[in-house]
Protein backbone atom coordinates (compact mmCIF):
# COMPACT_ATOMS: atom_id res chain seq x y z
CA UNK A 1 0.00 0.00 0.00
CA UNK A 2 2.68 2.48 0.88
CA UNK A 3 4.53 1.60 -2.05
CA UNK A 4 1.73 2.30 -4.40
CA UNK A 5 1.11 5.46 -2.77
CA UNK A 6 4.69 6.67 -3.23
CA UNK A 7 4.42 5.59 -7.17
CA UNK A 8 1.29 7.71 -7.44
CA UNK A 9 3.15 10.22 -5.50
CA UNK A 10 6.38 10.46 -7.56
CA UNK A 11 3.95 10.26 -11.17
CA UNK A 12 2.06 13.03 -9.38
CA UNK A 13 4.52 14.84 -8.81
CA UNK A 14 6.82 14.11 -12.23
CA UNK A 15 3.12 14.99 -14.05
CA UNK A 16 3.00 18.63 -12.06
CA UNK A 17 6.59 19.41 -12.66
CA UNK A 18 6.18 18.82 -16.02
CA UNK A 19 3.27 21.19 -16.63
CA UNK A 20 5.10 24.13 -14.82
CA UNK A 21 8.25 23.33 -16.87
CA UNK A 22 5.54 23.46 -19.91
CA UNK A 23 3.62 26.28 -18.92
CA UNK A 24 7.31 28.28 -18.86
CA UNK A 25 8.72 26.97 -21.89
CA UNK A 26 6.00 27.59 -24.15
CA UNK A 27 6.37 31.32 -24.08
CA UNK A 28 9.84 30.91 -24.57
CA UNK A 29 9.38 28.66 -27.45
CA UNK A 30 6.97 31.10 -28.78
CA UNK A 31 9.73 34.13 -28.47
CA UNK A 32 11.63 32.06 -30.64
CA UNK A 33 9.66 30.94 -33.31
CA UNK A 34 7.25 34.10 -33.76
CA UNK A 35 10.43 35.75 -35.39
CA UNK A 36 10.55 33.03 -37.76
CA UNK A 37 6.85 32.25 -38.60
CA UNK A 38 5.83 36.09 -39.16
CA UNK A 39 7.17 39.33 -40.77
CA UNK A 40 8.11 41.24 -37.78
CA UNK A 41 9.97 44.07 -39.61
CA UNK A 42 7.48 45.86 -42.34
CA UNK A 43 6.23 49.65 -43.32
CA UNK A 44 6.93 52.31 -45.86
CA UNK A 45 4.40 49.84 -48.41
CA UNK A 46 5.02 50.43 -51.55
CA UNK A 47 1.59 52.80 -51.95
CA UNK A 48 0.44 55.09 -49.33
CA UNK A 49 -2.90 56.27 -49.61
CA UNK A 50 -3.18 59.82 -49.01
CA UNK A 51 -7.11 60.92 -49.57
CA UNK A 52 -9.79 60.48 -52.07
CA UNK A 53 -9.30 61.93 -55.63
CA UNK A 54 -11.79 64.69 -54.41
CA UNK A 55 -10.14 65.77 -51.61
CA UNK A 56 -7.97 67.59 -53.88
CA UNK A 57 -8.79 70.99 -56.31
CA UNK A 58 -8.05 70.90 -59.90
CA UNK A 59 -4.93 72.90 -60.35
CA UNK A 60 -4.32 73.77 -56.95
CA UNK A 61 -1.27 72.45 -54.83
CA UNK A 62 -2.48 70.46 -51.49
CA UNK A 63 0.28 69.69 -48.66
CA UNK A 64 -0.32 66.39 -47.37
CA UNK A 65 0.82 64.41 -44.64
CA UNK A 66 2.50 60.65 -45.17
CA UNK A 67 1.88 58.27 -42.81
CA UNK A 68 2.51 54.53 -42.46
CA UNK A 69 2.70 52.14 -39.69
CA UNK A 70 5.96 50.12 -39.14
CA UNK A 71 6.66 46.86 -37.19
CA UNK A 72 10.17 46.58 -35.89
CA UNK A 73 10.18 43.18 -34.43
CA UNK A 74 7.82 43.25 -31.09
CA UNK A 75 7.18 47.63 -31.54
CA UNK A 76 4.32 48.81 -33.82
CA UNK A 77 4.24 52.29 -34.39
CA UNK A 78 0.96 53.09 -36.67
CA UNK A 79 0.27 57.05 -38.06
CA UNK A 80 4.51 57.46 -38.21
CA UNK A 81 4.73 60.54 -40.32
CA UNK A 82 7.73 60.03 -42.69
CA UNK A 83 7.18 63.03 -44.32
CA UNK A 84 4.84 65.55 -46.53
CA UNK A 85 4.26 66.43 -50.29
CA UNK A 86 2.94 68.60 -52.36
CA UNK A 87 -0.39 66.96 -54.56
CA UNK A 88 -1.60 68.67 -57.60
CA UNK A 89 -4.68 67.10 -59.36
CA UNK A 90 -4.54 67.72 -63.04
CA UNK A 91 -7.14 68.67 -65.51
CA UNK A 92 -7.31 64.96 -67.13
CA UNK A 93 -8.18 63.81 -63.42
CA UNK A 94 -4.40 62.59 -63.46
CA UNK A 95 -2.05 63.64 -60.15
CA UNK A 96 1.31 64.91 -59.61
CA UNK A 97 3.02 64.28 -56.71
CA UNK A 98 6.31 66.37 -55.09
CA UNK A 99 8.42 66.30 -52.56
CA UNK A 100 8.50 69.44 -50.21
CA UNK A 101 11.80 69.14 -49.90
CA UNK A 102 13.96 71.41 -52.17
CA UNK A 103 15.96 69.80 -54.38
CA UNK A 104 19.05 72.00 -53.97
CA UNK A 105 19.54 71.60 -50.17
CA UNK A 106 16.78 70.14 -49.00
CA UNK A 107 14.88 73.58 -47.41
CA UNK A 108 11.10 73.12 -47.06
CA UNK A 109 9.29 74.33 -49.69
CA UNK A 110 6.06 76.67 -50.31
CA UNK A 111 3.54 77.41 -52.34
CA UNK A 112 3.48 80.96 -53.22
CA UNK A 113 -0.10 81.60 -54.03
CA UNK A 114 0.36 85.19 -55.33
CA UNK A 115 3.35 84.02 -57.60
CA UNK A 116 1.63 81.02 -58.57
CA UNK A 117 4.61 79.00 -58.28
CA UNK A 118 6.82 76.97 -55.98
CA UNK A 119 9.01 79.43 -53.45
CA UNK A 120 12.18 77.42 -51.61
CA UNK A 121 13.20 80.33 -48.47
CA UNK A 122 16.68 79.33 -48.19
CA UNK A 123 18.51 80.26 -51.70
CA UNK A 124 15.89 81.45 -53.59
CA UNK A 125 14.59 78.47 -55.60
CA UNK A 126 11.53 78.90 -57.31
CA UNK A 127 9.32 76.14 -59.32
CA UNK A 128 6.86 76.41 -60.94
CA UNK A 129 3.73 73.80 -60.84
CA UNK A 130 4.66 71.16 -62.80
CA UNK A 131 8.10 71.02 -60.45
CA UNK A 132 10.46 72.64 -63.13
CA UNK A 133 12.70 75.18 -62.22
CA UNK A 134 12.39 78.73 -63.14
CA UNK A 135 15.19 80.41 -60.86
CA UNK A 136 17.78 79.67 -58.50
CA UNK A 137 20.67 77.50 -57.64
CA UNK A 138 18.48 73.96 -58.55
CA UNK A 139 20.53 71.52 -60.57
CA UNK A 140 16.90 70.04 -61.03
CA UNK A 141 12.76 70.15 -60.92
CA UNK A 142 11.05 69.19 -58.03
CA UNK A 143 11.30 65.51 -57.06
CA UNK A 144 8.44 63.64 -57.91
CA UNK A 145 6.77 60.00 -56.64
CA UNK A 146 4.82 57.99 -58.47
CA UNK A 147 1.30 57.54 -58.35
CA UNK A 148 -1.57 55.79 -59.07
CA UNK A 149 -5.66 56.03 -58.17
CA UNK A 150 -7.22 52.79 -56.72
CA UNK A 151 -11.25 52.59 -56.03
CA UNK A 152 -10.77 56.99 -56.08
CA UNK A 153 -7.94 57.10 -53.63
CA UNK A 154 -5.39 58.69 -54.26
CA UNK A 155 -1.78 56.31 -53.48
CA UNK A 156 1.62 57.69 -53.40
CA UNK A 157 4.82 55.57 -53.88
CA UNK A 158 6.90 57.39 -51.52
CA UNK A 159 9.95 55.78 -51.61
CA UNK A 160 10.20 55.80 -55.78
CA UNK A 161 11.21 59.37 -57.35
CA UNK A 162 10.51 59.07 -60.38
S1 LIG B 1 17.73 74.67 -50.55
FE1 LIG B 1 16.25 75.43 -51.90
S2 LIG B 1 17.34 76.78 -53.16
FE2 LIG B 1 18.82 75.99 -51.82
Amino acid sequence: MEKSRRKFLKIASHALGGALAAGIAAPLVGLVVHPLMKETVYGTEDFINIGKREDFPVGVPKKMSITSSKMDAWNVFDGLVMGSVWVIRQEDDSFHVFSTNCPHLGCGIDWGQEENKFLCPCHGGVFDVDGKTLAGPSPRGLFAFKTKIENDNVLVSYKEII
